[in-house]
């Protein structure tokens, strides 16, 4: 192919004007409000804000399973009209792994119920246990398993399944600070091996920085569209780094305004900002 012939960038995930509702008991609730952003193949796209501003409820209308009231979703340039094998979501629950089930038998059984034949399912599921460090513990239950252990069980489950995007909602947040550090890391190591297409969630602002390379600020509640950065430069690496201070002081300005962002710059060293 010569560079005269043009791909046209069409984004992977397209969100346009999404306005995302729940009818309750007591009236309707705006999750969010036209919101928009694109997400490219390869992307590590984060969603960041705080509680309550619609971070889950746009991952579960990505994943098909509620849909916008107004915008739309697309995925390849196809509208998303309902759940399938091309978006898997990773959740932070470690209970996502049915118990009586064991680790390879977990990471095998979306693939078994998507027609993915077992001899296959089996070779796939091995594969991307090894990726995830958990061969050892492929016959092993999940009870038998420490938080980081469920987490890459759901992530080599979620990767078997090869799907277009992976979607993960705050996938280490119950996990203590040390484990989660790790997860990241080894996410990150995935990530550069393999190339995947990710949709990240998170309301740490330092997750989101070493996480993403394209980070989407929301409004608190209903979420709207505050900002979209870059953070390719960011990694656990430069965690702690000057930059990455004030890169963290800039999104906690973008979040809650212009007098918090110019008080961080006056006040003492911020420790690692969680938007709550
Ligand atoms: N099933 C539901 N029925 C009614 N309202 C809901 C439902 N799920 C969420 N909401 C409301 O929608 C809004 C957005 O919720 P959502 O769970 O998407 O937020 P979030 O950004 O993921 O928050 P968190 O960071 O706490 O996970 C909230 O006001 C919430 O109360
Ligand atoms: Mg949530």
């Amino acid at each position: 192919m010569g560079p005269l012939n043009l791909v046209p960038l069409e984004p992977l995930l397209r969100a346009e004007h999404v306005t995302l509702e729940y009818a309750g008991e007591r009236g309707v609730v705006r999750a969010t409000d036209d919101v928009s952003f694109d997400v490219h193949r390869g992307d590590r796209f984060v969603l960041l804000g705080p509680s309550g501003c619609g971070k889950s409820t746009l991952l579960k209308a990505i994943g098909g399973f509620i849909k916008p009231q107004a915008g739309s979703l697309s995925l390849a340039g196809k509208p998303i009209t309902g759940p399938g094998p091309d978006r898997i979501v990773v959740f932070q629950e470690f209970d996502q792994l049915p118990p009586w089930k064991t680790v390879k038998q977990n990471v095998m059984f979306p693939m078994l119920a998507n027609g993915v034949k077992r001899g296959e399912a089996e070779g796939r599921a091995r594969h991307w246990l090894g990726k995830v460090g958990l061969a050892r513990f492929a016959d092993a239950y999940p009870h038998t398993l420490s938080g980081g252990m469920k987490a890459r069980v759901a992530i080599a489950r979620a990767l078997a399944m090869q799907p277009a995007v992976l979607l993960m909602d705050e996938p280490f947040a119950a996990l203590d600070a040390l484990t989660r550090r790790t997860m990241q890391e080894e996410l990150q190591t995935l990530w550069d091996e393999i190339g995947f297409t990710m949709l990240f969630v998170t309301h740490s602002i330092e997750e989101a920085l070493v996480v993403g390379n394209r980070i989407l600020l929301l409004s608190p509640h209903p979420g709207r569209v505050r900002a979209e950065l870059n953070s390719h430069q960011f990694s656990l690496s430069s965690a702690g780094s000057q930059e990455f201070q004030a890169a963290t002081q800039r999104i906690h300005g973008l979040l809650f305004g212009g007098a918090q962002a110019s008080a961080a710059h006056e006040g003492p060293a911020p420790q690692p900002f969680a938007v709550h």
